[in-house]
């Protein structure tokens, strides 16, 4: 994988559109080439509403390689593309839909259909603070402006392949399983209903310009070794990691669904095994240094990324956001920097897509 990531013209043949037109650019496409890839974190979410089409169609023009999907299932097991598998942070679900919560107080994207989710309006996240609504990024996309919809997964890749034909392009996507575990308890596959989709558009092989992703390691384990082969599919994938104290995945052991210990999958000695499951890692960028030693002006990578090259995989950590810098980073090139050149992961997430072209193509400049 990371040879064939390495060879990622169309970056080039995007950023080369701004400056010589669709036509111009297809004929430079094969004359530059980055190393690394930009992915688009929920689209160009720095800019616009998370996971709308339109902030897909912005950080598609911005020369991204993958624009990202993330998956829930609805009532009717239609796959939509929402970050969370909850309503509230990102719609008015709770306005028009005020007595469907479940008692932790959530609005829960399986409780509702297809049609109800399409009924929502769709806007910037924020959080609910003494009853009162506050966006979560304030420098971001005015909350409840404009008007927005969710959309299935198979209108995002239709918009996607469509854009590819007209843009003479060939951008990725980057699809995420929400809450694999979570789906399983309610009685639904997320991943085999994803797989199917995936199919259904053309997206079978490695070859494919599709990434797999999940925070879900039993449940990736699941699609590499039944899943993908009944399907006869076999696409490439990459294994997320969080902290434990994020609780994001679950496992089922001795018939108990326990919290799943992220330590496992941060562990060198772990690598071999990961590597017949996984393509890539997907961890947090702080996971790549040693947090201890490192200060502004004194980044000090730890082994993650050797090791994970040592074992085959490439390194996609997440994500970069200019407005939520570490400390340890004066500006978000300085960010960039630390995580695609000092640490040497093979591409990144982030929220601002053409601030991640842009540093790589100054970088690409230097050398
Ligand atoms: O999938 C990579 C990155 O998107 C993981 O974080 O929580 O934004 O899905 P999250
Ligand atoms: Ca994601």
């Amino acid at each position: 994988m990371r040879a064939k990531m390495e060879k990622m013209a169309i970056v080039a043949l995007t950023l080369a559109c701004a400056t010589v037109g669709v036509e111009g650019a297809k004929a430079m496409a094969q004359e530059v080439d980055f190393a690394k890839i930009i992915v688009a974190h929920r689209g160009a979410s720095g800019y616009l509403p998370e996971h709308t089409l339109e902030s897909k169609a912005l950080a598609y023009n911005m020369g991204v390689a993958y624009l990202e999907q993330d998956l829930a299932m609805t009532k009717d097991d239609e796959l939509v593309v929402v970050h969370d598998h909850y309503l509230d942070r990102v719609t008015d679900v709770a306005d028009k839909f005020p007595d469907r919560a479940r008692a932790d107080g959530r609005y829960y994207v399986i409780d509702f259909t297809l049609e109800e989710i399409k009924s929502l309006r769709f806007t910037e996240g924020f959080n609910l603070e003494n009853g009162k609504r506050v966006q979560v990024y304030p420098g971001r996309f005015p909350m409840f402006g404009s008007t927005f919809r969710i959309h299935t997964f198979a209108e995002e890749i239709e918009f996607i392949q469509g854009l590819n034909a007209t843009m003479g392009k060939d951008i990725g996507l980057y699809v995420e399983t929400k809450a694999p575990w979570f789906h399983k308890q309610e009685g639904k596959d997320i991943s085999k209903a994803t797989l199917e989709v995936l199919r259904q558009y053309g997206y079978t092989t490695k070859d494919s310009n599709v990434i797999f992703q999940t925070f879900d390691y039993p449940d990736l384990k699941y699609v590499k070794t039944k899943l993908m082969p009944e399907l006869g599919m076999d696409l490439k994938t990459v294994i997320l990691i969080t902290d434990n104290s994020s609780k994001e995945t679950y496992e089922l052991i001795d018939g108990k669904w326990q919290p799943y210990d992220f330590n496992y999958l941060l562990d060198p000695k772990n690598f071999a095994e990961i590597a017949q499951y996984a393509d890539g890692m997907g961890p947090a960028y702080k996971m790549l240094f040693d947090l201890e030693q490192t200060k502004l002006g004194h980044i000090v990578p730890n082994n993650l990324v050797k090791a994970a090259h040592h074992a085959g995989m490439v390194v996609h950590p997440y994500t970069i956001r200019k407005d939520a810098l570490p400390q340890w980073a004066a500006n978000v090139d300085e960010l960039f920097q630390a995580v695609l050149i000092d640490a040497d992961a093979d591409g990144v997430f982030t929220d601002f897509p053409d601030l991640g072209v842009a540093f790589l193509r100054k970088h690409e400049q230097q050398q």
